[in-house]
C-alpha cells in the first residue's frame, strides 16, 4: 500500500522554553494542518523546549553555542530530512546571511511585537514605555537584517494603562501560538 504523506516537512530553532514549538506541534497534528514537524535544533542544552520534541518523539538535537558550528550542522540536518521551512522560536541567535543563503528554504520568525516597530528585544518593556495603545505580535520571513523580513501574519492586543510587561507579555504569547501556525498554514 502506498501511503500519501505530503505535509511539509518543518524544523523549529529554539533557545528556551519552547512554548511556541509546543503550540506548533499541537496544531500540526490536526487533519487540516499542511505542516508536520520533523526536526527541532536547540542552541542552549537546557531548552525546555527540548523536552517537548522527545515527547513528541520528533528528531532534537542541541548544537554547541558558537554559531558558526550550529549553522554547519544545522545545514546538514536540513538537507538530510529534507525540511521545507524553517521556523524560529524564541531563537535568540542571528543566523548570518550565508546561513540564509545556503539554507536555500523560507525561514520565518516569530516577533513580539508589531513590526516594524519595536524590533529587538523587550519589546513588552518598550511599547509599555512609548504608551502605545495596542502591541501583539509579527510572524514575518526572515532575511539579513534584524526582524526586517516581508509581514506574514500580525495579531494585535490593547495595551491597557493597567498592563505591565509580564501582563502584556502573557497576553501576547497566547496571540503568538495561533498566530505562527497560522501564518504556517499561509505560506504553505
Ligand atoms: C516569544 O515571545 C517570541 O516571540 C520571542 O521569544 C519568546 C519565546 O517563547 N522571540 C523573540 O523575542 C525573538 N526576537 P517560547 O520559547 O515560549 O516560544
Amino acid at each position: 500500500m502506498v501511503t500519501l504523506n505530503s505535509k511539509s516537512k518543518v524544523a523549529v530553532f529554539i533557545s528556551g522554553r519552547g512554548s511556541n514549538l509546543k503550540a506548533l506541534i499541537k496544531n500540526s497534528k490536526l487533519k487540516r494542518s499542511k505542516y508536520k514537524i520533523s526536526l527541532v535544533l536547540s542552541n542552549k542544552s537546557n531548552a525546555k523546549g527540548l523536552d517537548f520534541a522527545k515527547k513528541n518523539k520528533i528528531k532534537n538535537y542541541f548544537i554547541e553555542k558558537k554559531l558558526s558550528n550550529f549553522e554547519n550542522r544545522a545545514l546538514k540536518l536540513i538537507k538530510i530530512n529534507k525540511i521545507k521551512i524553517i521556523c524560529l522560536a524564541g531563537f535568540m541567535r542571528i543566523l548570518s546571511p550565508n546561513f540564509i543563503k545556503k539554507a536555500a528554504i523560507p525561514i520565518i520568525n516569530i516577533h513580539p511585537s508589531l513590526l516594524p516597530k519595536l524590533k529587538g528585544l523587550n519589546t513588552h518593556e518598550r511599547a509599555i514605555k512609548a504608551k502605545y495603545k495596542f502591541s501583539g505580535c509579527t510572524v514575518h520571513y526572515v532575511n539579513e537584517k534584524l526582524d526586517s523580513g516581508k509581514i506574514i501574519i500580525q495579531k494585535r492586543v490593547r495595551v491597557f494603562k493597567s498592563d505591565n510587561p509580564k501582563s502584556l507579555a502573557k497576553k501576547i504569547l497566547k496571540l503568538e501560538h495561533k498566530a505562527y501556525a497560522e501564518a504556517l498554514q499561509k505560506i504553505i
